[in-house]
């Protein structure tokens, strides 16, 4: 049959849409698009060169960043070099001298094993290499997007390689970076990483000229995590081992006390390499199980040591997830090892918090805080309670019974209301804190010196001005360290160190989350700052019970919130036990 289309006109609108022909991409582009995989952001580079310096042997390792690594990233180590023609090669894709078979694909002992890093690399950016090998003379390498310029003798022991222009010809990558303190605390996390990974090693970190670490070895896991996040930290953890098991699990977990607002020290390694892995994470949650409050995130740091035969580590690009081949046995074993750990510190009395969310949770309009109801002698204070210009202090309370260390029932129209003092207070602090345009300050006598996990500091040191704006009078004193002169008067300090790495928190989110220079910007970080300082001043649980007069404040002042259902994290401040609802429990 004759086609029914044969010489009909070919339509515009058809040409438009016609597939390309299929092609093989050029070379160049090929490694651009591989090493997009590899090379994320300067800290993927930091990690890489890392990962090298280690198999290759190296004991002390030195990190300079320059311009959030976008200028410059130069790492060198003490390990054992390369020779020439082993130098040449490096670059090249799938050259490595880690593994030559699919065998030794699931026996992998080494950082790295798939040839790709310094090829990936050499894609993006500008590199020069020095490379002595023992007894060798050494080697100088300049490489420009994977082409080597020239060869040259160098007298450099160990390994220097230092990265410059990093995306230089991929400006688009160059324009998803984040901020510069956000690309260095991310830098700053590679190597904390690192350096606890490989506690025998000696790390030093430079970042514009700054030491940030300077490491020597430490003679085992402790006095590392004291080098990095301070004695304070380290003498707040308790270790476990638990060995013969189908692997060694070493933890060393966080006394309940010492749980963060953030996840932001907890450290996954499996045989060496750090890794973001939900089962060990998961595990380690289940095990803290009402010895900390839902919100808050244990300090953890969990050491894996399996056969490499059970655990697969080829299933990332940046090789920072692993698949183990027994899920459930690794879950019950670091739960039980992170038990042990936490049965050497919570022997006494320790606080217990239920777990489980109160699924009969009630969000409440704003009116039914109108709905109190008062005996005839508060008949004063049930005028007032409606005018929202009232100011309670010397005023009549509301009777209440404070219940539990946390909550206060009062009489309700509808039966009982319970507040949740906590939530309610943070809900007022916080609408306050964002609703302010200036922040008085309050100066400490004896300014406050806090040691900060090394990414915290490096956000911090970098937003001093954005500190100074929420009342916040910051110097860096060096080491980690910075001297907290004064702060927001709104706030009721106990522990700079806890508000301060909740404040670097805080912009490091909001930078995270929204895309670089974004003009909201200022105004995210002001509500991420405004929740995380409301938290920080309003009245903890198990505090002095409020009196009357303070629950009737408490309650006048949270009807005139925006939002007085729930606090800045969602909870509910006030929750009804209707008369109904009480014929029901009472078979009435
Ligand atoms: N600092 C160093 N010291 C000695 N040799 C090095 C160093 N860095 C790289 N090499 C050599 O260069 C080779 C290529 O490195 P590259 O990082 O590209 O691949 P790899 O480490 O083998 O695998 P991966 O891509 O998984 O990291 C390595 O196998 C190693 O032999
Ligand atoms: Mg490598």
């Amino acid at each position: 049959m004759a086609n029914a289309y044969a010489g009909a006109p070919v339509r515009p609108r058809m040409l438009k849409y016609r597939m390309p022909d299929i092609k093989i991409l050029p070379e160049d582009l090929i490694n651009k698009i591989a090493a997009g995989e590899v090379i994320e952001r300067p800290a993927s580079v930091v990690k890489e060169l890392i990962e090298n310096s280690l198999d290759a042997g190296a004991g002390r390792i030195r990190v300079d960043i320059s311009r959030a690594g976008k200028k410059l990233i130069c790492v060198s180590d003490n390990g054992r070099g390369m020779d020439r023609e082993d130098a040449v090669m490096a670059f090249e894709r799938h050259a490595t001298s880690k593994i030559s078979s699919e065998d030794d694909l699931f026996n992998i002992k080494t950082n790295g094993f798939r040839g790709e890093a310094l090829s990936s690399i050499a894609s993006v950016s500008k590199i020069s290499l020095s490379t002595t090998s023992h007894g060798i003379a050494g080697t100088r390498l300049e490489i420009v997007g994977r082409r080597i310029l020239s060869i040259q003798d160098s007298s450099v022991p160990g390994t220097t390689i230092a990265v410059s222009e990093l995306f230089y010809n991929t400006p688009a990558r160059l324009k998803f970076l984040k901020s510069d303190s956000t690309e260095n605390s991310h830098i700053t996390e590679a190597v904390t990483s690192a350096a606890l990974a490989n506690a025998f090693a000696g790390f030093d970190l430079k970042i514009d000229g700054r030491e940030l670490f300077c490491l020597p070895p430490a003679t085992d896991i402790i006095e590392r995590i004291s080098q990095i996040f301070g004695m304070e930290l380290a003498e707040d953890i308790c270790s476990a081992d638990l060995r013969g098991i189908g692997m060694d699990l070493r933890v060393f977990a966080g006394s309940p006390s010492s749980a963060r607002n953030t996840r932001a020290v907890q450290y996954v390694f499996v045989n060496g390499r750090p890794v973001k892995d939900q089962t060990v994470s998961y595990a380690v949650y289940k095990a803290y199980e009402g010895l900390i409050p839902k919100e808050k995130h244990p300090v953890f740091f969990v050491f894996v040591d399996i056969s490499p035969q059970k655990v697969d580590f080829n299933v990332h690009p940046a090789k920072r997830e692993v698949r183990f081949s027994d899920k459930s046995l690794v879950f019950n074993h670091v739960k039980k090892a992170v038990k042990n750990a936490l049965s050497n510190i919570c022997t006494g009395d320790v606080q217990q918090y239920n777990s489980c969310q109160d699924s009969n949770t009630v969000h409440l309009p704003a009116e039914s805080l109108d709905q109190i109801l008062y005996t005839e002698s508060e008949a004063a204070v049930q005028t007032t309670i409606s005018d929202t210009q009232q100011d309670y202090t010397g005023s009549t309370g509301i009777p209440c019974l404070y219940l539990g260390g946390t909550f206060v029932a009062v009489r309700h129209t509808e039966g009982l209301m319970i507040i949740d003092y906590h939530a309610a207070h943070e809900r007022i602090n916080y609408e306050r804190f964002l609703n302010s345009r200036l922040f008085e300050s309050v100066s400490l006598l004896f300014p406050a010196q806090v040691q900060l996990r090394p990414s915290e500091y490096s956000i911090l040191i970098n937003n001093l001005d954005l500190l100074k704006e929420f009342g916040f009078d910051v110097e860096d004193f060096g080491s980690n360290t910075i001297i907290v002169r004064s702060y927001p008067d709104m706030l009721s300090v106990g522990d700079f160190g806890t508000l301060m790495s909740d404040v670097a928190s805080c912009i490091y989110e909001s930078d995270n989350t929204l895309g670089r220079g974004e003009i909201n910007m200022l105004s995210d970080v002001k509500k991420r700052l405004a929740a995380r300082l409301a938290c920080h001043s309003s009245i903890r649980g198990r505090s002095e019970a409020p009196d009357s007069f303070r629950i009737a404040k408490l309650l006048q002042d949270l009807k005139v919130t925006e939002n007085p259902e729930c606090c800045p994290h969602g909870r509910p401040t006030t929750h009804i036990v209707s008369i109904a609802d009480m014929n029901k429990i009472f078979k009435r």
